[in-house]
């Protein structure tokens, strides 16, 4: 496949937005009992590893792993958890960091596992989110971007596990 990219969001504009999500979150998690970062691999990675290191307070980072793209663009609806938590989450302040919401069916499912564990608190911060193509309602507390329903890669979002360590969001397009 020959690909094109178009920029959508420049390094800088991730940097400041991430500060500010930092910020955001700070403000209501700050006071709490060591919160607890849990990443959805692999796409949270880059965006989960500068939102830790902006965040001022003490906190635990985790990671789970789910799938429901198998490489393609288009979603199956199903999930599956691939790689479970290592800690126990009861009791315990939690945010999931994910990279972007789509139809939303991902983190439904997501937030009602999570909730199924009885934390103390549940928070979701996304990046990104395709707000024109959401199918289910999900509360997500936290979004850098809302963008338009287009493909795109880098900071940490692939197309068949390729363009992840791209420093920017693009818009992919196939060519032929
Ligand atoms: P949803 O269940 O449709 O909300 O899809 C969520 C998941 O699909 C995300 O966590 C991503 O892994 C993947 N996804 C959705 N849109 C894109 C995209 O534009 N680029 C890369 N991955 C995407
Ligand atoms: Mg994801």
């Amino acid at each position: 496949m020959e690909a094109n990219l178009e920029a959508l969001i420049t390094e800088n504009c991730l940097q400041k937005r991430v500060a500010e999500l930092a910020s955001e979150i700070g403000a209501d998690l700050s006071g709490v009992e060591v919160p607890i970062l849990v990443g959805v691999l692999k796409g949270c990675v880059y965006f989960l590893t500068d939102l830790s290191r902006a965040l001022s307070f003490d906190h635990q980072i985790e990671f789970i792993q789910i799938s429901t793209y198998s490489g393609q663009k288009s979603s199956s609806g199903i999930v599956q958890i691939r790689k479970d938590l290592d800690t126990n989450i009861e009791g315990r302040n939690v945010l999931i960091v994910e990279d972007i919401v789509d139809t939303g069916v991902t983190l439904a499912y997501l937030r009602e596992w999570f909730v199924s564990r009885k934390p103390k608190s549940l928070r979701i911060v996304s990046l990104l989110s395709k707000t024109e193509s959401r199918v289910v309602d999900v509360q997500v507390e936290y979004v850098g971007f809302e963008i338009p329903n287009e493909f795109v890669v880098g900071y940490g979002l692939d197309f068949g596990e390729r363009y992840r360590n791209l420093p920017y969001i693009a818009i992919l397009r196939e060519t032929r």
